[in-house]
Formats: structure tokens, sequence, C-alpha cells
């Protein structure tokens, strides 16, 4: 019985090659957890960060919050072989990518490597244009279980295509891989991604600040409420095996404690990837328990995989629901001003509802407890109205548990 449900779970299309690929829909039915190397080490990843990496994520109670991934990102490439088999770059990985995932193995995790649609990485390694097949091959053999795949250098190359032929080659490889579609949302692959790959880039670069556009030239990496106003009218492409990647995290990468806490509360919201991109073998207590805050992972890891929406805007304030299993709810509001806020929500005036997912929230008639997912407290009922005073770029995240009456 498990056969036919895991066959029929499979989506078939057509790769350019005429290779099918069969994408395994169960590899991520909650967005994917993990770590990636980029927004913390770029080019100087190597194997002894991956190693104490593995170690950091076990003893900080990340794998057991439900981090799974550990993704290698650019510069892990060196050369290809006379026969076009890429190698590890040697100096930064001389004991090669089979033993390392053997040692990100026997901690529980699992190894997760990047490549590129074109034919050099971002970082300028060898991409894997012209070689899907034998790369497809080589992390197989290594034992990989996820792929970033990039969009540099690759002008002339039709994205969808360039994507079906790499999910085609994992499929030709055997080994069941999550494949992260990473083209920034340039040809708009919440519309073609989701047979293809588990997940998309909807953006450019995130960087570790609040508000801000860097400038790299001819490029630009966004901050975290930048990203956030991007991922407006996506939300009905993303759902269980295929989300919407609003970027890597930016947690303990230099934001005050306040932005890391309202940066992991929306990701939350929007039920995106919860890859965390900063250093695990310093981090800081509070870094550590904003990332391991079960209640919020809780939220972005719902099974119903709704993503969440911005219900209204109220001067610097915004708030946003979710819709959770068993008729719970998230709420999220969020305060984009350096200054504090007082709000005050008097829940029977109005139901909220979310037509895309059909879910509502009965203020009127139903009762719901009020949870606070940062202090742990509960703050009362919907019965009465609620006074909360929201600190400057920080957030108010509560979960409402729907009280069953008698009449349920
Ligand atoms: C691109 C991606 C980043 C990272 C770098 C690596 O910019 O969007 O996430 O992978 O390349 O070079």
């Amino acid at each position: 019985m498990r056969g036919i449900v895991g066959a029929l779970a499979m989506v078939l299309l057509s790769g350019a090659t005429g290779v099918q690929a069969q994408k395994c829909e169960e590899l991520a039915l909650t967005p994917p957890m993990g770590w990636n190397s980029w927004n913390h080490f770029e080019c100087t990843v190597s194997e002894s960060i991956v190693r104490e990496t593995a170690d950091a994520m076990v003893a900080a109670g990340m794998r057991d919050a439900g981090y799974r991934y550990l993704v290698i990102d650019d510069c892990w490439q060196g050369e290809r072989d006379a026969d076009g088999f890429i190698q590890p770059d040697p100096e930064r990985f001389p004991s090669g990518m089979k033993a390392l995932a053997e040692y990100v193995h026997s901690k529980g995790l699992k190894l997760g490597l990047y490549s590129d649609a074109g034919w050099t990485t971002c970082g300028h390694r060898p991409g894997s244009r012209g070689h899907e097949f034998q790369d497809a091959l080589t992390y197989a053999r290594w034992g990989v279980d996820y792929l970033k795949y990039d969009w540099c250098d690759t002008d002339g190359l039709n994205a969808e295509g360039a994507y079906q032929t790499m999910a085609a080659a994992l499929t030709a490889a055997g080994r069941p891989v999550v494949f992260g579609i990473c083209e920034w949302g340039d040809n708009r692959p919440w519309e073609w991604g989701k047979a293809i790959g588990h997940l998309w880039r909807t953006t450019g670069d995130i960087a570790p600040c609040w508000d801000c556009e860097v400038d790299h030239g001819d490029w630009s990496s966004w901050g975290v409420l930048r990203i956030l106003d991007m991922q407006e009218g996506l939300r009905v492409h993303a759902g269980p095996g295929h989300w919407n990647d609003p970027d890597m995290m930016e947690v303990g990468n230099g934001m005050s404690e306040a932005e890391d806490r309202a940066h992991f509360s929306m990701w939350a919201m929007l039920a995106a990837p919860l890859i965390a991109g900063n250093d695990l073998t310093t981090m800081s207590e509070p870094t550590r328990s904003i990332l391991t805050n079960r209640e919020v992972i809780a939220v972005d890891q719902d099974p119903l995989g709704i993503q969440g929406f911005k219900y209204a805007t109220d001067g610097a304030l915004e708030l946003w629901f979710k819709p959770l299993e068993g008729g719970d709810w998230a709420m999220c509001v969020l305060n984009r001003s350096a200054s504090s806020q007082r709000l005050e929500l008097v829940w029977q005036d109005e139901d909220v509802a979310d037509e895309l997912a059909d879910r509502q929230a009965l203020f009127k008639a139903r009762l719901y407890r009020i949870h606070d997912l940062w202090t742990g407290n509960d703050l009362g009922t919907t019965r009465r109205p609620m006074k909360a005073e929201i600190a400057g770029h920080d957030v108010l995240m509560v979960r409402l548990v729907r009280v069953l009456d008698a009449n349920d």
C-alpha cells in the first residue's frame, strides 16, 4: 500500500533531455529546515566548519527542534577531473565529500550541496551546465540529500528547462534529493517550480539588516522588511511539497535581538524554509533560543502548510494571520518602526477570513485562548479586548488556540 501511495505522489514530467523527472513530494511536506554556510561563511566554508557545525546543531538542540539539512553553499568545488567529474576543493575539503556526508549522517543530519545551472557558479567555480547527469550521479554516490541550484552565468538558458534538466538528472541518479530552485524570482518560478523542485527563491539575496538595500553594483541584496514586502501575492503558490523561499535566515548575523525575533517570526508566518545562516559554533544564548523556539517552529511546520497573510496595516503595525491545524490560528503583529507602538484588539468586532484557504477565525462565535509564543504566557481569551505594547522592530506573536464548546 505504501508503495502505491508513494508512486501516486510522484509528479511525472518530461525533462528537456527526454528523461523523466520524478519529484518525490514526501521529502518536503513541511518547509525544509536546516543550516546553510553562505550567509556567514561565504567562500571560506571548509570541511572543519561543516563538522563543527554538525556537532553544534546537535549540541544546541537544533536537530531535536527539527533542523535537518546542513547545506554547503558555493565554493566547495575544485576542478573537474579528466573525465569531467567534479572534485571538492582539495585544500578546504581534503577528506572528500563522501566522508563528510558520512559524518553528517552519523549525527542524524542530512547533507546538502550547492551548484549552478550555468557554466560557472556565482562564486566563479564550475557550474553544472553540460554536466548535469554526471554531477547528480556524483552527488548520489557521495550521499547528498539536498541540492540548492543557482542561476549565475546562464545567458541564453531557459530557466524552466534548465531546472527540469537537473530534476531529471537527480531522478536518474536514484537518490531522493530535496531540490531548491534559486533563480531569485527572475522567471516567476512559483508558476512552474512546483512540478520540478521543493522550494524556490522568490527574491534576490537577503542581507543582515532590518530595512536596507545593499548595493553591489549590478545587483542588490535586501534587508528583512524589503524581502518580506516582496512576498506579496505569492502565497497562492505554496503548499506541502512546494514552498516559497524568501531566502536563508540572518538570525544571529548582527541585527538586534528584537529584529532577529521578528525576522524568525515572520519567516514562520510565511511557512518559509527555516534555514539558519549564522555561525552555530559561537552563537549567543539569545540567538540559540530564537532559533529553537518550538512553538514558533510549530507555526512554520504546521501540517496544513498554509502560508500566512497580511490582514491589516495600522501605521507602523502590520497584523498577520496564518491558519493552523485543529482550527487554531497564529497571529503576528509586526512593528516596522523603531519606536514602541500600542495596540488594542477588540476580537469580537470582526471575524478574520482566509478566502484562499477557505478558513475563518470566527471571533464573534468562537472562543480562542491567546498564547504568547515568545514569553510562553497565556494572555486570556478572545472574549475580552487585548491591549499590548510592541517594542520597536519587534513582534507580538501568539497562537490562538481554539477552545471547543458544547456545540463542537
Ligand atoms: C547567489 C545566491 C546566494 C548564494 C551565492 C553563492 O547570490 O542567491 O544565496 O548561494 O549565490 O555564490
